[in-house]
């Protein structure tokens, strides 16, 4: 990124408790979150359950921040007509999760919504080449999905090497980085590159009345 472009923090309420979302989602609003992270996983791609379009739905009306909604399930075509009509503004998706995975973008683009690639630390970059054009933000994970307050892989050269794609495209995608993301690896992933953070474990620990200082701490 240049030096200009803003870091967006994206916090994750899978960290938050599942008792109270629609409050969590309003307080990271209120301490600053740019991007709302909703993990959707499915018990099948990832061996972890968590929520679904009408939780994704409940929660539309507490926060006018972009819903960034991570697809862990597949597969995923049948559902990406019911996150998008649930609110989601950015739909990310997993190439293992569809057999037809150029296809899968253009759904996404065609529902109106921004279109997520998501790489798991073990997929290769090169599964970018031929969708750049139909990608609005790459996701290089940094840990293996599933759940949260795992500890960080380090993986800057790839996120060096995703930087440098977007860079080649001329395009203006976001480089989001998911996974053990805290005040020290932040610094590794924004120098690597990243420009929009997601962090769980991070923002949602000590409370609400230190989301702000939590948030804050991860822009460098
Ligand atoms: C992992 C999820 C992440 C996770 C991040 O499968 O995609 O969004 O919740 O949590 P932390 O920040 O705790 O690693
Ligand atoms: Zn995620």
């Amino acid at each position: 990124m240049t030096a200009t472009s803003p870091i967006r923090i994206a916090p994750s309420i899978l960290s938050a408790d599942f008792a109270a979302l629609g409050e969590a989602v309003r307080a990271i609003d209120a301490a600053g979150a740019d991007y709302i992270h909703v993990d959707v996983m499915d018990g099948h791609f990832v061996p972890n359950i968590t929520i679904g379009p009408n939780v994704v739905k409940a929660l539309r009306p507490h926060s006018k921040k972009i819903f960034d909604v991570h697809l862990m399930i597949a597969p995923a075509d049948p559902y990406l007509e019911s996150f998008a009509a649930a609110g989601a503004d950015i739909i990310t998706i997993h190439p293992e999760a569809s057999p037809h995975f150029h296809r899968s973008l253009q759904t996404i683009r065609g529902l109106g919504k921004r279109a997520g690639l998501a790489l798991n630390p073990a997929t290769p970059v090169d599964v970018l080449d031929h969708v750049m054009d139909l990608v609005d933000l790459i996701l290089v994970m940094t840990v293996n999905p599933g759940f949260g307050g795992q500890a960080y892989i380090p993986l800057a050269d790839k996120i060096r090497s995703v930087r440098q794609k977007i860079a080649t495209s001329g395009r203006d995608i976001d480089l989001e980085v998911d996974g053990g993301i805290n005040p020290e690896t932040a610094r590794e992933v924004i120098a690597a590159g990243a420009n929009v953070l997601v962090a769980g474990t991070a923002v949602f620990s000590g409370g609400a009345e230190k989301y702000a200082a939590n948030i804050a701490a991860l822009r460098g």
